[in-house]
């Protein structure tokens, strides 16, 4: 998969604009910010003007960009389709372009991939993808530091850099619907050389041109990136189990609750399932989460899970991300 980012630009449109080193010093930046109060006097967006666009609900992506820019002493304001004409007497184009000369930064949770890219070419601004139909790359960011983070603050050996950590063998499952927080974990999982085995039903596989773009950045090619149809060989030693919504937002009228359940309830993650993997692996859901549904509320609520240090992560690296390369204050561009 080829950036979207042109060299002077500061988009984060999928998970592929963030270099592995970036990554990784976003990972250390977040993790100081939150553990050791750095940024907290950072003032990078003193000034500065977020439009925050959100053509979904959301909760965790709406807070943790309006907080973290708020942090970092900047301005935010809501504009939509809700309380604006686009799409209903206002092209994008002309949208996005406004709202481009008014604001330093756009971030944006669409539809479709296409209307962020499209929002990205208008605005001339720096445009952050708070989720579309195929990437969410804030949360892949953020599920990567909780893994370093656990690990750490376990004192796992190597843990004391995610560099020295994710050069160490790695392995993740995620078991559910190949959607898009499946693509960013994919990406992230190979940025990072992590091996990542998938088990998604028949017909409700990842998009094959990101499986095959994550297997061609892998090291390890295709054999970093394994896609399974059997949950319990996904999780097998991994150390890490991940689910997420077997409907996301937008796909209520194609997918019927009973006929979902017919077809994914082995994919539940519960107790046993969770027991096959390595000792001490961690539970994971970017939420919002169905308890009972696509994992136990014993899963979800349970010693192994690690859900609300994951959703509060969104906070840390959005400011990592917003200070250290969208607005660049440590010099530091992927
Ligand atoms: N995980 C996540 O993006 O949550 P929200 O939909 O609440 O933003
Ligand atoms: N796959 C879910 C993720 C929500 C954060 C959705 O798109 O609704």
């Amino acid at each position: 998969m080829t950036s979207t980012n042109k060299p002077s630009t500061r988009h984060v449109l999928t998970d592929a604009d963030l270099s592995r080193a970036t990554r990784l010093a976003l990972l250390r930046t977040a993790f100081s910010a939150k553990h050791e109060g750095r940024l907290a006097a950072a003032r990078p967006l003193a000034g500065r003007h977020a439009a925050i666009v959100m053509a979904k609900p959301s909760l965790r992506t709406r807070v943790s960009f309006t907080v973290a820019v708020h942090r970092l002493g900047g301005h935010t304001i809501e504009v939509g389709a809700h309380n604006t004409k686009l799409g209903k007497g206002e092209a994008l184009e002309e949208w996005a372009a406004v709202l481009g000369r008014m604001v330093d930064l756009v971030v944006a949770r669409v539809h479709a991939q296409a209307e962020l890219d499209a929002l990205a070419a208008h605005a001339q601004v720096p445009v952050v993808n708070a989720l579309s139909d195929l990437w969410h790359p804030c949360q892949g960011l953020a599920d990567a530091m909780t893994v370093w983070e656990a690990a750490r603050l376990a004192g796992r050996p190597h843990a004391h850099d995610p560099a020295a950590f994710f050069e160490q063998p790695h392995r993740w499952a995620y078991v559910g619907d190949g959607n898009n927080v499946l693509h960013s974990l994919l990406w992230t999982a190979a940025d990072l050389g992590v091996e990542i085995r998938a088990a998604c039903p028949a017909g409700f596989e990842p998009d094959p041109a990101v499986v095959e773009a994550a297997r061609s950045h892998h090291p390890r090619g295709a054999g970093g990136v394994v896609l399974l149809h059997d949950p319990r060989e996904a999780v097998e030693g991994a150390e890490v189990v991940y689910t997420d919504t077997w409907i996301s937002m937008g796909e209520e009228s194609s997918k019927r609750p009973e006929d979902i359940e017919a077809v994914f309830a082995p994919y539940r993650v519960d107790a046993a399932l969770l027991a096959r993997a390595a000792e001490g692996a961690i539970f994971l859901h970017c939420l919002p989460a169905t308890p009972g549904v696509e994992c136990t509320t014993e899963v979800l609520r349970g010693p192994a899970s690690r859900v609300l240090d994951q959703a509060e992560n969104r906070l840390w690296t959005a400011m990592a991300l917003l200070s250290d390369v969208v607005f660049d204050a440590q010099g530091g561009l992927p």
